[in-house]
């Protein structure tokens, strides 16, 4: 019987193989690939954060713990995201996963992860190794009906690294609650395989951006930043363009909730930050309870597992 392990390079084939098989192909998703999906958790800083179990020879078994830092209103706190929990169906209900999670999180403190936080249809899985779960402040459209586009100040473009990089990170680093990201990640992140980028410039200058998530883990209006009213801006563009979109209302932007029921779009409260799934968190660090920090935690688009 084979422990967990870290994973390292020459797993990756197998790894990427096992997770394609259960979280895309499965789903009927040929053009995604875990790989392209989530680059920084296969990252080579990352790999060893990534724990698999084998049998009869080969990989049947993974699970990963994502660090991340979460800035709330000058406060930091270290968030572990639990990422691409599976094992091979010919393999389950043999306690692997769980062996996989008890490892992680075990080894999570000394990462210096002080909360874990992951989303699940699978919530009982979870809730018997000590995880609880918790709702997301923030608002959402389920559909927010197509509108017109509105002449406003701003012009819309897509994304482009080099003449947009700099401005759309710090955007994201201005928001009072927001991940730290390295310039390095932001420019991984902002190029997630469908996942679009649209920035709303004034006199060429990017004020605001907003993500439109058509992959298969990110659906919908999953991320922006900049003023609310520029960001409403873009939301109606991208709605009036191509239809129909879910809308996750942040608690960094009250007034997109305003702005959407006046525009006579029903808002529901949002129960996680992925719009779906039951979000779970797993206390490391007991100071944490104290700070009120868990009842505010929601996590941007584009660091979700
Ligand atoms: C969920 C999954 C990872 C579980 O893997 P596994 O190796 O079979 O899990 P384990 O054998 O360690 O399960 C331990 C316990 O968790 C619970 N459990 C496992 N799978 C469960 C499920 N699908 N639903 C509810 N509880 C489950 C059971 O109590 C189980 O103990 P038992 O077999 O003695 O009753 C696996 O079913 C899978 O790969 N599913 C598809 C991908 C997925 O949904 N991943 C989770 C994404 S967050």
């Amino acid at each position: 019987m084979n422990s967990p392990r870290p994973a390292t390079h020459s797993d990756l084939p197998q790894i990427i193989d096992l997770l394609d098989t259960i979280f895309r192909r499965e789903k009927g998703v040929e053009d995604q690939s875990v790989l392209t999906d989530f680059p920084l958790v296969f990252d080579d800083d990352n790999l060893a954060n990534c724990r698999v179990i084998e049998r009869d020879g080969r990989i049947v078994s993974h699970a990963a713990v994502w660090p991340r830092t979460f800035r709330f209103s000058g406060e930091s706190i270290s968030v572990g995201i639990i990422v691409l929990v599976a094992t091979d169906s010919r393999y389950r209900r043999q306690g692997l996963a769980a062996e996989l999670m008890r490892d992680l999180q075990v080894a999570m403190p000394g990462l210096g992860c002080q909360l874990g936080l992951l989303w699940t249809g699978v919530p009982d899985f979870y809730e018997s190794l000590g995880w609880g779960a918790v709702q997301t402040p923030g608002w959402i459209v389920r559909e927010a009906t197509s509108s017109q586009d509105r002449q406003g100040q701003l012009r819309v473009v897509d994304y482009e690294t080099n003449r947009h990089l700099d401005a759309l990170h710090h955007l994201h680093r201005d928001q009072p609650i927001h991940s730290q990201r390295t310039r390095a990640e932001s420019a991984k992140l902002f190029t997630l395989p469908k996942c679009p980028v649209l920035v709303g410039e004034v006199d060429g200058h990017p004020v605001a951006y907003l993500v439109e998530g058509r992959a298969t883990n990110k659906r919908g209006l999953v991320e922006y930043a900049g003023d609310p009213g520029d960001v409403w801006e873009l939301i109606c563009h991208v709605t009036a363009a191509r239809g129909p979109q879910q809308l996750l209302i942040f608690p960094t932007h009250p007034e997109l909730a305003e702005l959407a029921r006046a525009a006579g779009w029903t808002i529901a409260p949002l129960v996680s930050s992925k719009g779906f799934g039951d979000e779970m968190v797993l206390l490391l660090d007991q100071t944490i309870a104290e700070t009120g920090i868990v009842e505010q935690l929601f996590c941007w688009g584009l660091d979700q597992a």
